[in-house]
């Protein structure tokens, strides 16, 4: 390559960086798609959940973006270009909304795709045309400057179609580019489903990436989820997350147990924390889950490591995530029988052959404090309801 053309090619890039004091810990917040999805999305609703969040303790907790995902558009941009809200959905327009959410002490999040079409009028027949930013960068960027946008979701939707001639990561470094020039500061979620592995070049542009597909409120896709985790750990830190979706706590479809499992493993992971639920009509237990202060300080702790599975033993796994001050250590029950360090844990560990697992169990802190109880925890003495999972949490 001529010289002049890497020179050119660094330079872009370079303009296209992120401001990475933005996302210091895994961002968190809550998104309306897993619970609202395109049809049930509202102006009512998202007014709803900024009250929510805030009676519920959630964003003193740390839920600050409010993110308003597909289906929130008119259905045509408007005559100069320009992106307009949906005038039933959101009759005082995008503007006011932002102004209510901010003063709520909450951030404002929309969702933007790089293509012609979003995902909703690909898949959920939403009934739309040319809602894709391509090629309306940086006039879409000063549409969401202009509506006090803080945070935006980036979502792939099949934006190589049409004609653009966009692939990754050129269709998203097109949007950085233009934020990066906008006069305020904007997080940047992107979204391509984990396709072309983004764990290894999104960091220059985004604070989280998606790693995956889309997340469904069953078991079966939560470990689908977590199984692909695995070895992204070394891409994650300060400034840029690995993003395997939205929460589903509190939606039907996890019992109570396996959406505690659910958040404390998003927590060992250092993943996001968009909660995808109805803050509005959330049961106390759902609520107490969400605003565990044990398990978000696993999540937001300051070194910013995100935790692995180290062992496995059949369906039990050992996790571990390193803190600023210590660490945790999580057991994890895959099956649908109880296990018990006393009995069944017992005979899996003396059966182990792996050397690192038993290292791992080694290390189960003296003196730990389990996450969830907050009452001290000792290694010998765990008891694991199905799909339940254990923080111990110790120096
Ligand atoms: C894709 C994304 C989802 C959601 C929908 C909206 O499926 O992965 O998170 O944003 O699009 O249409």
């Amino acid at each position: 390559m001529p010289f002049d053309t890497v020179v050119t090619e660094t330079a872009l890039k370079e303009t296209a960086r992120k401001d990475s004091a933005l996302a210091p810990t895994p961002p968190m917040g809550w998104n309306s798609w897993n619970r609202f999805r395109c049809y049930g999305l509202s102006e009512e609703v998202v007014l709803g959940t900024a009250d929510a969040l805030v009676a519920s303790g959630m964003r003193d907790a740390g839920y600050e973006y409010l993110v308003i995902d597909d289906c929130w558009q008119a259905m045509a941009r408007g005559a100069d270009g320009s992106l307009l809200s949906n005038p039933e959905r959101f009759p005082h327009g995008m503007k006011w909304l932002g102004e209510q959410i901010h003063a709520r002490g909450l951030k404002f999040g929309l969702y933007l795709a790089p293509g012609r079409q979003t995902c909703a009028m690909l898949y959920d027949s939403y009934p739309a045309r040319e809602l894709g930013s391509f090629g309306n960068e940086e006039l879409d960027v000063a549409t969401l400057v202009g509506w006090g946008v803080d945070y935006l979701k980036y979502d792939w939707c099949q934006a190589d179609a049409g004609g653009t001639g966009l692939s990754y990561p050129g269709a998203f470094e097109r949007m950085a580019r233009a934020l990066a020039a906008a006069p305020r500061p904007i997080v940047l979620s992107i979204s391509e489903y984990g396709k072309s592995k983004p764990w290894e070049w999104a960091g220059d542009y985004a604070h989280l990436w998606r790693t995956t597909s889309d997340i469904n409120a069953s078991w079966r896709s939560v470990m689908r989820l977590v199984d692909s985790q695995h070895g992204l750990a070394r891409f994650a830190g300060p400034g840029g997350w690995n993003d395997p979706d939205m929460l589903e706590v509190g939606n039907d479809g996890l019992t109570p147990v396996e959406a505690r499992s659910h958040l404390m493993l998003w927590a060992m992971l250092a993943a996001p924390l968009m909660a995808g639920n109805d803050l509005r009509e959330m049961s106390a237990e759902t609520r107490e889950l969400l605003t565990h202060r044990g398990i978000l300080d696993v999540s937001q702790d300051a070194l910013g490591w995100q935790g692995e599975r180290v062992a496995r033993f059949g369906q039990l796994e050992i996790w571990r995530r390193e803190l600023g001050d210590g660490h945790v250590i999580g057991l994890l029950n895959r099956s649908r029988a109880w296990v018990d360090a006393a009995s069944d844990g017992v005979s899996l560990l003396a059966d182990a052959r792996d050397g690192a697992g038993m290292r791992a169990l080694a290390a189960l802190p003296e003196g730990a404090v389990d996450v969830w109880t907050g009452a001290a925890a000792s290694a010998a003495s765990w008891r694991l309801a199905p799909h339940e999972m254990l923080l111990l949490r110790g120096r």
